[in-house]
C-alpha cells in the first residue's frame, strides 16, 4: 500500500521518479506527489493518478538530481491535493514521504499543536515530519540523529524517505513493516517499494530491513540500527526480467497474468516434480522434512485470494497426509491470542509478502515457538525473510490488484507439498502419488487448452454484466473455488457476490433465489458430483439462472444450467487449478464490459500493508 520512489544521482530525478511511481501504481491509487531539491524544495501534488500529476506539472521546473515520489492509498485523510505526499515540515526545509500507520500519531500532533506548529494535512506523515523537524531543533542534532530519536518514540508502521534542502545530496530512508529496495547503480542509487522501478537501471539491489535506517548518496550507502552501529549491506541480484512487469500486447495486466498462467504453473513444477524419477525436490521441505512429517496441526495463515488458496490446501493436506489443518484469516488469528502448541507447523501464504496482517500474525507465532513455512511470490520480501523455510510460487510479479496467476502458483506449490510430506510418511499409495504428479504435470496444458477459446466467456459475461447480484457455488475442494470466484467478481466488476458450499443453501441462502438471480455453480466432475447435480437441480426449480463450471463431455450439467463454462477433466485434487481459470475470466470481461478499471479497482491496493 502506498509506492514510493527516490533516487540520487547523475540523472534527472523526475523521469526516473515519474517512471517508477507509474510501475507502483498497484499499490495505491488515488493520489501522488514528488519532491525534487533544485535550489531549494519544489513540491508538486495531485489528486488522481500518476498521469494527473504528470499533467498538473506540465510546464513546471522539474529539474534536480535528487527526489522523492508517492502514490498513495489513503488511511488518514481523505483522497486529495492536500494529503497526498510528499510533505513539507513547518520550516520549509524537510521533505517526506511515508507507506504505512503511526498509531500514536495524534498524541504527538496535540504536543506540536501546542508548540505552535500548524498541519495543511489530516495526515500521521506530516506529524511524523515535523515532530523530527522540532526534535532536529530542539537538540541541534543531525537529520539523522533526529529521525533516530522520532523512530524510537513512534508507535506503527513505516517506509520513509525523508530529504532536506540544505543537504541535496543525501536521501535518508527507514523502514519498519513497509518495504524498501535500494538499488545500486553507477554513481547513483534508486529507492523503491519494490524492485519493478529499479529493474530497467540495475540489478544489483539492498533489501533495507526493519528497524535500519539508510543514508543514500550518489556513490554510498551507510545502512545503520536504531542503535547507530553500521550494518553491512547485504547485495542481491535481482532475478526478474522487464518484459514481466510490462503489459506485452494486452489490454490490462490482469488479462496478460490470467494468459501467462500454462507458463507461470509450469515454472512453479518445473525442476520440482520430476515425474520420470517419481521425485519432488522442494529444498524449503527436504531441509525440514521430519518438522513437518511431525507437525501435529497444521494452521494455514494469509488473507484474501491467498485465504483461498489456503482452504483448498486444507482440503489436499487432510486428504494426503492426515495431518489436521486449520485455516485462519490472518487478522484474526494475530488479535484473539490463539494457542500454538509444540510441534505445530505454520504456513503462511502471501503472493506480495509484505501484508501487514499475515505478517504480524507470523511474528507473533513465531515469538511463541511455532514452525513457519512460507509459501511466497515475491523473492526476498519480509515474508519470505521471516519464515524458517519456505517455497516460492515463481509466478513472477503479479501486477493487477486482483490475484490470479499468484493463486495458482500457490495452489501448484501447496499441491506438491502435500504430495511430499504424504509420500515421507506414508499416508499415499505408490499408485496415488504417482498418479497425482502426472495430474499436476498435465495442468499447464489443460490450462492452455482453456484459454485458447474464451469467447463463450466473454459472451457470458455480456449477458450477466448488469446482474446486482451473484452467488457462487461449490463443493469439496470446488468450495473455495467458489468462494474466490465471488471475491474475483465483487472487486473488478462491483457486483455484490457470494460463494457458499452449495449444500448450505437450504440452510438459508436459497431464499434469495429469483429469475434474476444468476447463481454460478463450480460443478466439474468429481466425488461430489452427483450432489451438485441436486443442488444445481434445486435451483432451477426455484427458476435461478445457472452458470456453470463443468467438465468437458459432460451433458448432464449443461443441460440444465443456462449457460456453461467448460474444463478439462482432472483428478478432483488438482481441478481447482483448472476450475477458477474460468470465473477468473468471467470476472475480467464482466469488469470490462462495465468499463471499470480492472487493474486498480476502487478502493483497492495490492500489497496491504497497513493491518
Ligand atoms: C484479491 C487479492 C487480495 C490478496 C490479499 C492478500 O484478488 O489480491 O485478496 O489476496 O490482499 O495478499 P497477499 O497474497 O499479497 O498476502
Amino acid at each position: 500500500m502506498c509506492g514510493i520512489v527516490g533516487y540520487i544521482g547523475h540523472r534527472e530525478a523526475y523521469p526516473v521518479i515519474v517512471k517508477g511511481l507509474k510501475r507502483l501504481e498497484y499499490r495505491g491509487y488515488d493520489s501522488a506527489g514528488i519532491a525534487l531539491i533544485n535550489h531549494g524544495m519544489k513540491l508538486y501534488k495531485k489528486k488522481g493518478k500518476v498521469a494527473d500529476l504528470e499533467e498538473s506539472i506540465v510546464g513546471k521546473d522539474v529539474q534536480g538530481h535528487i527526489g522523492i515520489g508517492h502514490t498513495r492509498w489513503a488511511t488518514h485523510g481523505e483522497p486529495s491535493d492536500r494529503n497526498a505526499h510528499p510533505h513539507l515540515s513547518n520550516d520549509g526545509s524537510l521533505s517526506m514521504i511515508h507507506n504505512g500507520i503511526i498509531e500514536n500519531y495524534a498524541l504527538i500532533k496535540q504536543d506540536l499543536i501546542k508548540k505552535g506548529y500548524t498541519f495543511s494535512s489530516d495526515t500521521d506523515t506530516e506529524v511524523l515530519l515535523n515532530f523530527i523537524q522540532d526534535i532536529k531543533q530542539n537538540n541541534n542534532s543531525t537529520l539523522e540523529e533526529a529521525l533516530r530519536v522520532a523512530l524510537k518514540r513512534i508507535v506503527g508502521a513505516y517506509c520513509i524517505l525523508l530529504i532536506d534542502q540544505n543537504d541535496p545530496d543525501t536521501i535518508i530512508a527507514a523502514r519498519k513493516g513497509s518495504p524498501l529496495v535500494i538499488g545500486i547503480g553507477k554513481g547513483e542509487h534508486f529507492l523503491a517499494s519494490d524492485a519493478t522501478p529499479i529493474i530497467e537501471y540495475t540489478k544489483e539491489v539492498v533489501y533495507v530491513n526493519d528497524y535500519e535506517i539508510a543514508i543514500v548518496k550518489a556513490d554510498e550507502i551507510i545502512l545503520k540500527n536504531l542503535g547507530n552501529e553500521k550494518q553491512t549491506p547485504f547485495i542481491t541480484k535481482l532475478d526478474m526480467e522487464l518484459a514481466t512487469i510490462e503489459k506485452g500486447g494486452y489490454d490490462h495486466f490482469m488479462l496478460k497474468e490470467i494468459y501467462e498462467q500454462p507458463d507461470t504453473i509450469f515454472d512453479c513444477l518445473r525442476g520440482r516434480l520430476l515425474t520420470h524419477s517419481g521425485e519432488i525436490r522442494m529444498a524449503g521441505i527436504d531441509n525440514n522434512l521430519e518438522t513437518l512429517c511431525n507437525a501435529q496441526r497444521i494452521v494455514i495463515v494469509a488473507c484474501g485470494t491467498s485465504w483461498h488458496a489456503g482452504l483448498i490446501a486444507e482440503y489436499i493436506f487432510e486428504e494426503l497426509c492426515r495431518i489436521p489443518v486449520e485455516v485462519e484469516y490472518a487478522s484474526e488469528f494475530r488479535y484473539r491470542n490463539p494457542v500454538i502448541n509444540e510441534g505445530d507447523v505454520i504456513i503462511a501464504i502471501s503472493q506480495s509478502g509484505e501484508t501487514a496482517d499475515t505478517l504480524v500474525a507470523l511474528e507473533s507465532a513465531k515469538e511463541k515457538g511455532a514452525f513457519i513455512f512460507g509459501v511466497v511470490n515475491a523473492v526476498g520480501s519480509s515474508i519470505a525473510r521471516i519464515s524458517h523455510a519456505g517455497a516460492y510460487t515463481h509466478a513472477g510479479p503479479e501486477i493487477g490488484v486482483a490475484s490470479t496467476k499468484a493463486f495458482t502458483g500457490q495452489l501448484a506449490v501447496l499441491t506438491m507439498m502435500a504430495l511430499k510430506i504424504a509420500q515421507a510418511k506414508g499416508t499415499i499409495t505408490h499408485e496415488r502419488y504417482s498418479l497425482l504428479m502426472k495430474e499436476l504435470e498435465a495442468i499447464p496444458e489443460k490450462v492452455k487448452e482453456i484459454l485458447a477459446d474464451t469467447s463463450h466467456i466473454k459472451a457470458i459475461a455480456e449477458k450477466y454484466k448488469d446482474a446486482p447480484d451473484a452467488l457462487f457455488l461449490g463443493r469439496g475442494f470446488n468450495f473455495p473455488v467458489a468462494l474466490e470466484g465471488a471475491l474475483k467478481l465483487k472487486e473488478i466488476s462491483y457486483i455484490h457476490a457470494e460463494g457458499y458450499p452449495a449444500a448450505e443453501m437450504k440452510h438459508g441462502p436459497i431464499a434469495l433465489v429469483t429469475e434474476e438471480l444468476p447463481v454460478v455453480f463450480v460443478a466439474t466432475k468429481d466425488s461430489y458430483y452427483e450432489k451438485i447435480v441436486s443442488n444445481v437441480q434445486e435451483i432451477k426449480a426455484r427458476k435461478g439462472m445457472v452458470i456453470a463450471v463443468a467438465t468437458n463431455g459432460d451433458t448432464v450439467i449443461p443441460g440444465m444450467a443456462n449457460d456453461t463454462m467448460f474444463v478439462p477433466d482432472a483428478d478432483e485434487l488438482v481441478a481447482p487449478l483448472l476450475s477458477t481459470i474460468p470465473l477468473q475470466l468471467l470476472s475480467y470481461y464482466v469488469g470490462v464490459a462495465k468499463g471499470y478499471n480492472v487493474d486498480m479497482p476502487r478502493n483497492l491496493a495490492k500489497s496491504v500493508t497497513v493491518e
